[in-house]
């Protein structure tokens, strides 16, 4: 039976176009479900036009009751039964009782090479520490942050003239590249770490 997939965003939604494009052209998977946290996400409109049902559970409708957005999400989620989610740009924290819930059916792309850079401005975080290579990670997610077991990373080399933004949008490209690629293993049962060698500059 064909994986059906479901997809957590919060903006502009990229990884999350890869992803789908990826399975509606070879069939790996089916992406049944986008849910954002945002009601304008730019990756919201972006998955209606690939096909692809849509819902959105605005974490401000929930105040600090994090249980209650995350209540919605479950409920919002199990209409589509998912065997996997893939969090793609999805900026909440997910407590552990949500992350139990999916234990090791659920995947999160991260832009940088982890354990590095948990968190934010990984690309700026990068250049201060005068890093050569940065890059990004997907990686099962656990109720600590970023810190899941590493499916795959790609890397780029980090030029003497980068800024944070430069940075950004070198590596992204390679975030489409691999989070795919990642996905499609992961539901074949490979788990060991996927390394995207090739990708140098
Ligand atoms: C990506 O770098 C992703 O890894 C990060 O947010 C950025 C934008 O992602 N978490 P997308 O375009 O919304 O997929």
């Amino acid at each position: 039976m064909t994986p059906k997939v479901a997809i957590l965003i919060s903006g502009s939604g990229s990884n999350m176009v890869s992803l789908v494009e990826a399975m509606q052209s070879t069939g790996f998977a089916e992406p049944v479900l986008v849910v954002s946290n945002v009601s304008d996400a730019g990756g919201l409109v972006k998955a209606q036009s690939l096909g692809v049902p849509t819902a959105t559970v605005d974490h401000r409708d929930f105040g600090n009751d994090r249980a209650a957005f995350e209540d919605t999400l479950q409920i919002e989620l199990e209409k589509t039964a998912p065997d996997v989610i893939c969090l793609a740009g999805f900026m909440r924290v997910l407590t552990a009782g949500f992350v139990s819930k999916w234990d090791c059916r659920m995947l999160n792309i991260h832009p940088s090479l982890l354990p590095k850079y948990k968190g934010l401005h990984t690309h700026q975080r990068a250049l201060d520490a005068g890093d050569a290579e940065h890059g990004c990670s997907v990686h099962l997610v656990t109720a600590n942050l970023d810190d899941g077991p590493i499916l795959g990373q790609a890397k780029v080399a980090i030029k003497p003239d980068d800024t944070a933004d430069t940075l950004a949008k070198r590596v992204l490209p390679f975030e489409h590249e691999l989070y795919p690629a990642v996905l499609k293993r992961f539901l074949a049962g490979q788990t060991e770490q996927l390394t995207l060698d090739r990708i140098t500059s």
